[in-house]
């Protein structure tokens, strides 16, 4: 093997494993969030996918991308759900920054994907 051709098979090879990584990567930091009791603690009111012990004040979360029209308006109803019921008893998580921009995309990234 030549310099010149061991340099762009070693390009090709991390670009591959970059992209084969970064997705689970994320959709596994939106679930952690979600169930995460100090960060979304979305398992207090909502049944989710494998989660344990789930509370039923709120309805399952599923098939959410045939609910929502795209990831946007799923985003908007978790960043301040007052916005679709002045009186829900779900917390603003983005309004009240619970769960930062970032954060929250990472569990609609999540989330989208449920059954
Ligand atoms: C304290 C209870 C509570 C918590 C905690 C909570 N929710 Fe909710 N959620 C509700 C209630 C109640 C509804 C029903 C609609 C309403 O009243 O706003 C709801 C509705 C939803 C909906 C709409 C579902 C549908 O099919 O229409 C989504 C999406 C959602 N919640 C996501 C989340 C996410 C994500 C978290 C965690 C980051 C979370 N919720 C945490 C109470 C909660």
């Amino acid at each position: 093997m030549n310099f010149h051709s061991s340099i762009p098979a070693f390009v090709i090879l991390s670009l591959v494993l970059i992209a084969c990584a970064s997705n689970p990567v994320q959709t596994g930091q939106g679930r952690k969030l979600a169930f995460d009791r100090n960060k979304g603690n979305c398992l207090a009111c909502h049944v989710i996918a494998d989660g344990e012990s789930p509370g039923n004040i709120g309805p399952p979360l599923q098939a959410l991308s045939k609910r929502f029209r795209d990831q946007q308006q799923l985003r908007d109803f978790i960043y301040d759900a007052r916005q679709n019921n002045p009186e829900t008893s779900m917390p603003p998580f983005g309004a009240n920054h619970i769960l930062t921009d970032a954060e929250l995309q990472q569990v609609v990234d999540y989330l989208w994907d449920l059954p």
